[in-house]
């Protein structure tokens, strides 16, 4: 079934992100500042809100869900949440056809809950991980454990999950570590994907000293190994290379240097319900206030798709170009989750 939620362009909304929080036991560089101002929770969506917009969105044809955060993982009950969300995959007659369930997360808790998730019917998960070394994760998460995240990742390995590991890749910072991550990858059974930083939210840091075109990286790990192109692009931004020497992938995520947007296939559900339509982009409406104002499943898909009606063609984020501006929301990455 295709989705009958289509944008002017033509594009179906076949997957949404969810954030379910946007607290976070982290705060890396590129995503938060040292000190951040968390929303209030009464301004959080329950977990009935939440199963209750999901369930629209997948009765019109969302076949994919991602939960991300903030960290998803630091939200308390987030077991039966998935357990909840799980037991609409693979039911069509239910629900309309949800067919893959995942998140992306820190890895700080994941080697305790790695055997809930898959048992909720999860098969793969993003890890973040920026770097093999503990002081640098360190400095880049301010506040995380290497060796969390790295438990994490062989927790989910062991009970049976595909992991890739998410890296955003900065120049200065761990630009000389992508062989080793690429053969540790290898070892470790997981894919690899490397991520332009995007400029949302203000860090407190200057991501212009490390913004580093993922174009350069790619021809340099030529050199030294084996990549050839996979065709298959899943209508996420990730575009995929086979590496021949580990049999893992390596992924690109490309947004500031060749973006992605004529094939976008999502929206993003903040954790205080308002629907974003882009990730670069204020476009959206507050799913929240419908619901709360007690608006029905009617309503509330009306809202929705006002909102995908007006979807940007694009996003406009400027960093390391050379007009030497920088330009990005206001917001932060934890609010939608990435
Ligand atoms: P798939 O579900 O496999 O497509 O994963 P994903 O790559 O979308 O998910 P993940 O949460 O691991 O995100 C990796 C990076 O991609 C993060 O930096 C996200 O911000 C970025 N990203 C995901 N979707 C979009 C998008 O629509 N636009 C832009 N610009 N970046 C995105
Ligand atoms: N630019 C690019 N990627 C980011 N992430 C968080 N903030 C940024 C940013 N400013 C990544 C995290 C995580 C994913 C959800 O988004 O590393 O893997
Ligand atoms: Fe937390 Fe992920 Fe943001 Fe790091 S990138 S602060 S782990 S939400």
């Amino acid at each position: 079934m295709l989705s009958s939620l289509i944008d002017p362009t033509g594009r179906h909304i076949s997957y949404l992100r969810v954030s379910v929080t946007d607290r976070c036991d982290m705060r890396c560089v590129y995503c938060m500042a040292e000190s951040m101002q968390f929303l209030p929770r009464e301004d959080v969506l329950s977990f009935e809100e939440l199963l209750r917009l999901c369930q629209v969105f997948v009765k019109q044809g969302v076949r994919r869900l991602r939960i991300t955060g903030g960290e998803p993982l630091v939200r308390r009950d987030i077991g039966p949440f998935f357990e909840a969300l799980g037991s609409w995959l693979h039911r069509p007659e239910q629900m309309g056809a949800l067919d893959e369930l995942t998140l992306t997360t820190n890895g700080s808790r994941l080697s305790h809950y790695a055997e809930t998730l898959f048992n909720a019917g999860v098969r793969r998960v993003n890890v973040s991980l920026d770097t093999l070394n503990p002081e640098r994760f360190a400095q880049i998460t301010r506040r995380g454990k290497l060796a969390a995240t790295l438990d994490g990742i062989y927790a989910a390995r062991k009970a049976g999950m595909a992991v890739r590991v998410n890296a955003v890749a900065m120049a200065g910072v761990n630009d000389d570590e992508f062989d080793s991550m690429l053969a540790w990858c290898g070892e470790a059974g997981v894919d690899l994907c490397l991520i332009e930083t995007m400029p949302m939210g203000d860090t407190g840091e200057d991501r212009t000293a490390t913004y580093l075109p993922l174009s350069k990286v790619k021809k340099d790990l030529m050199q030294r190994w084996t990549l050839t192109p996979l065709p298959d692009r899943t209508g996420g931004p990730a575009r995929y290379m086979r590496v021949e020497e580990t049999g893992q992938r390596i992924g690109f995520i490309t947004p500031m240097s060749h973006n992605f947007c004529d094939s976008c296939n999502r929206v993003r559900l903040s954790c205080t319900g308002r629907l974003y339509t882009c990730l670069g982009q204020e476009d959206g409406i507050d799913l929240r206030e419908i619901m709360r104002a007690g608006g029905d499943d009617q309503a509330i898909l009306a809202g929705i798709q006002d909102a995908i009606a007006r979807k940007p063609t694009g996003h406009s984020f400027l960093l390391g170009d050379v007009s030497g501006r920088v330009e990005g929301p206001a917001r932060h990455m934890s609010v939608t989750g990435g």
